[in-house]
């Protein structure tokens, strides 16, 4: 298969880890007889400052022309202090969300057997935790009306959805959860908004087109407390924009980490593949960033275009660098010292020789002197 790939690394961390996406896509080429090739552009605060944009035309004319879109992280903390800031990072992404119309963001969230004991929460609690997050991407208070009074004392800004928006997503929710335990919960705040009122009423619609599918609905703040307490309890989560950013940033505790969490944003011409986590900028240049968000955000790409086989090997090699304890320092209690690029190349080379443990690799790459 020919793809061209956008690849977006943005700010902090994301080129570091949008690097490890990148090499582990190649590789995957390489094995499997594709031929991808990759166009960076510019997004976010590293655009801002080169171009004065934090989303240069050139950048949506090259994901526009892509097939996908590999994305970083975007932001920066010098913004983050400065409320008065009319040019910010962020709208860079939610430009592009916007302009490739990615309405549709898809988090799966699944605890790691090995990394059960990473995660601050009990055991028992979210052990075999397996759900994913349909959040919409393109509507809601992210994009609606923003308004300040002229002498600064009164802000406001407005949750509006249409049903259409509502409809689409909802649709690929239910057809995901068609294909899992056939269960979807739709998380809103109808006891008190408008807008989630309107969620319920078109959800419930569109339900009776999927009859195997068992409908469930719970307000966010009842949503933010089971889902770690039980998290097992859901399936498909669905839910709007600003509930699903938030819901799915908690969801990274099950995990262990939030560097661990993957996502795709799919529109119907365009899409695109990030991790859910920022860009830590306190975090830049250091080599301790976890690459595997990324990496999975890469595997969702392979998933999009049927590659099951390719994208399978991504994730065994993710998993198999989580067995051994290839991880950086956010996971990693045994050994000091694994960077970004380690584990990228680990994961590179499990891609190539998916056969072997590679033990050799490991110990050469642990820096330590064994002969096997
Ligand atoms: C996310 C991020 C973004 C969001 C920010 C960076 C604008 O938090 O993708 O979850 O709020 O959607
Ligand atoms: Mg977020």
């Amino acid at each position: 298969m020919k793809l061209n790939i956008g690849v977006l690394p943005g700010d902090g961390i994301g080129p570091e880890v949008t690097a490890q996406a990148v090499k582990v896509l190649k590789a995957i080429a390489i094995e499997f007889n594709h031929i991808f090739t990759f166009d960076k552009a510019l997004v976010g605060a590293v655009a801002i400052d080169k171009t004065g944009s934090p989303l240069p035309d050139e950048t949506i004319e090259i994901c526009k022309k892509a097939d996908a879109i590999l994305f970083g992280a975007i932001g920066n903390t010098k913004y983050d202090d400065d409320p008065d800031a009319t040019i910010r990072p962020e709208q860079g992404l939610l430009g592009l969300r916007k302009a490739l119309d990615l309405h549709t963001n898809i988090r799966p969230v699944i605890a790691y057997e090995d990394l059960l004991n990473k995660s601050s929460l009990k055991v028992k609690a979210i052990k075999d935790t397996n759900l994913v997050i349909y959040r919409e991407l393109t509507g809601g208070i992210y994009f609606g009306e923003q308004k300040l009074s002229a002498d600064g004392n009164i802000a406001s800004d407005t949750c509006e959805y249409q049903r259409f928006e509502i409809e689409r997503i909802a649709h690929k929710a239910f057809k995901a959860a068609q294909s899992r335990k056939r269960k979807l919960t739709l998380v809103d705040k109808a006891n008190v908004l408008e807008s989630s009122r309107l969620w319920r009423r078109v959800v419930k619609d569109i339900a009776k087109q999927y009859p195997d599918v068992k409908l469930d609905y719970t307000y966010i703040d009842n949503a933010a407390m089971d889902l770690i307490i039980n998290p097992r309890q859901f399936d498909v989560i669905l839910t709007e924009n600003m509930f699903g950013d938030i819901l799915s940033e908690e969801a990274s505790v099950i995990v262990g980490s939030i560097g661990l969490l993957a996502s795709a944003s799919i529109g119907d011409n365009h899409v695109m593949f990030e991790p859910i986590h920022g860009a830590y900028t306190k975090a830049a240049n250091k080599g301790i960033a976890n690459p595997i968000a990324s990496i999975l955000s890469a595997a969702m790409l392979l998933d999009h275009f049927g590659l099951d086989e390719e994208a399978n090997r991504v994730r065994e090699g993710v998993d198999k660098s989580l067995k051994l304890h290839i991880t950086t320092p956010d996971l990693n209690n045994k050994y000091d010292h694994i960077s970004t690029t380690k584990v990228g190349d680990f994961i590179e080379d499990f891609i190539h020789n998916p056969d072997e443990t590679n033990l050799n690799f490991t110990n050469i790459h642990l820096g330590q002197s064994t002969i096997i």
